[in-house]
């Protein structure tokens, strides 16, 4: 064992899910070591401890696996389980640590960022819940990798990890695992397998893009392989460490070859991609794209025609600036609803207690209390036991719901990389202007209510504050900003629209155009294209 003398690098700062920034920063002498060791200090070191590894297979990710094991080593961790190859989608980690008692993991990823020598690389930290590590965990990191001055590791040849099996490294066991297995044999426990088989038999068509990224084995073995759909309903099944060059982000901007498959005439009948790490999901019946706060909400209305939650859900969460479409499910049920920041690492004491049993953000996100991370390929099987059970098209579904419940119209604006002092200028100009908004009319529009949103977690009682502005509208519709958590060059202003038509009328509008005095309403009161010069979003979902 080696200790090694090494001096902070500014802002290893955590975000919304973990570090991230470009690969060749990570690549840097010492970069990946600080943060690590400064994670093991932040959780009290690792002597004696069982750790979860495993990433999504993008490039970096088998040499980073490396040099965690030999830094876990030479802190006395007593066994750490990686995913053969070092790769394990983030439910699949997630789910490894939760079944093998584990004290932790690490989970390698930059999500749906691209990969590559020069994009962007990402470490995560999970707790023993297997969710993602909470603010004061985050922030205890943090607070190290400011002040760090050492790393221990253990000076060894790299650890074959190409083949399930033990080995040992130092005195720590280094235990191979198949990443799929365990996964795919929960999904059995959770979905009718037999029902859905019954689908595939019948010549119900699916595509399902893996965007060359880590869902590729686990939808091969799940669809293909346990369901019987064709060979060949998995496109772009084999991960590859830059995604071969695509944008592994599961919406219609990043996956418009499947958006295109699935909006002709002769589509298959059900659509779906996932993205980096396999937590995100998007989906799509033939003609119709489900936003993700929607696809939350037919979720929640139809999770007991699926055997895992037949008993019905003890409560729904979302993040603040998902569409209120779910809280209309609800309320419906009779259940709870919560309201988070952004981030699947509020989720977690919500579902601890017991509180919640299906979570969602409009981000693509969705999953629920089987593990403690959203889950790409549980929110497909959750959609085609429903279709199954219900015998209806993924259109069919949508209408009756909006029939139903109304129908939220939404949208995300995105604009990217802005400079972020202007894009922190804008927002501070905001948060001076916010009390005053009250009453005023811009666009037609009347201000209800605006507010910065803060959460008090309801079970542990921490604070989060800051999490975004939200102007809400008479009417039901609103606007929220932010900036994204996540991005790794410049400032991302995420802006998130909605508007509410009860219906039995206008439930079938073009989303954006049904929105457009929203965004005009925006325009006026925050000066988005004015102050930045843009002249729109650079993706909208
Ligand atoms: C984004 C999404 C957020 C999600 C996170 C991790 O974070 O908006 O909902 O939890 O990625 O997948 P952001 O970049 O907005 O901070
Ligand atoms: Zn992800």
């Amino acid at each position: 064992m080696t200790t090694h003398a090494t001096q902070p690098f500014e802002g290893q700062k955590p975000g919304t899910s973990g570090l991230r920034k470009k690969t060749p920063v990570f690549m840097q002498p010492n970069y990946l070591e600080n943060f690590i060791q400064a994670t093991f200090d932040a959780i009290g070191g690792v002597a004696g401890k069982v750790l979860v590894l495993g990433g999504d297979g993008r490039y970096f990710g088998a040499e980073a696996a490396q040099v965690i094991l030999k830094m876990a080593a030479a802190g006395g961790a007593a066994r750490v389980i990686v995913g053969q190859g070092a790769w394990l989608s983030t439910p699949a980690a997630s789910n490894l640590i939760r079944r093998r008692g584990a004290d932790g993991g690490l989970i390698l990823s930059a999500s749906h960022n691209p990969g590559g020598p020069n994009e962007d690389f990402g470490v995560k930290y999970n707790m023993a819940n297997g969710g993602p590590a909470p603010e004061a965990v985050t922030e205890a990191i943090f607070a190290r990798t400011k002040v760090i001055t050492e790393y221990a590791k253990l000076e060894a040849p790299d650890v074959n990890l190409t083949m399930p099996g033990e080995s040992r490294l130092g005195a720590m066991v280094v235990e191979v695992v198949d990443p799929v297995a365990d996964y795919a044999d929960m999904m059995e426990e959770i979905f009718d397998f037999n029902a859905l088989r019954g689908l595939f038999h019948t010549g119900f068509t699916m595509r399902m893009d893996s965007m060359c990224a880590i869902t590729g084995p686990y939808a091969v073995e799940i669809f293909e392989n346990r369901l019987g759909a064709p060979r060949g309903t998995v496109a772009h099944e084999v991960p590859l460490p830059d995604f071969g060059g695509m944008h592994p982000d599961p919406n219609p901007t990043w996956a418009h070859a499947l958006m295109a498959e699935m909006m002709a005439e002769d589509g298959p009948d059900f659509g779906a991609a996932s993205d980096g790490d396999g937590d995100r999901n998007m989906i799509l019946g033939r003609g119709t794209y489900v936003s993700p706060s929607d696809s939350l909400a037919v979720i929640a209305a139809n999770a007991h025609l699926v055997p895992g939650y037949a008993e019905g859900l003890k409560g729904v969460a979302r993040s603040m600036p998902t569409s209120a479409a779910v809280d209309r499910v609800a309320a419906a049920l009779g259940i709870d609803c919560y309201e988070t920041p952004t981030g699947w690492k509020f989720f977690g004491n919500l579902m601890d207690a017991g509180r919640v049993s299906l979570c969602g953000e409009e981000s693509f996100g969705t999953g629920s209390d089987h593990v403690r991370e959203k889950d790409g390929l549980w929110a497909v099987l959750m959609w085609l036991n429903i279709i199954a059970a219900r015998g209806q098209s993924v259109a069919e579904i949508m209408a009756d719901h909006f029939a139903r419940f109304g129908r939220n119209y939404y949208s995300r604006h995105d604009y990217e990389a802005l400079p972020s002092d202007q894009a922190n200028a804008m927002l501070d100009d905001l948060r001076d202007r916010m009390d005053g908004l009250k009453g005023k009319t811009y666009q037609g529009l009347t201000v209800e209510s605006s507010d910065e949103f803060s959460y008090t977690d309801p079970v542990d009682g921490s604070v989060s504050a800051r999490q975004g502005f939200r102007i809400l509208f008479a009417g039901g519709s609103r606007v929220v900003l932010r900036l994204s958590g996540t991005g790794t060059e410049g400032a991302t202003l995420r802006v998130y629209l909605e508007r509410y038509a009860p219906g039995p009328e206008g439930l079938a509008e073009d989303p954006q155009q049904a929105l457009a005095p929203i965004v005009a309403a925006t325009e006026e009161i925050v000066g988005i294209r004015a102050r930045t010069g843009r002249t729109g979003p650079d993706v909208i979902t």
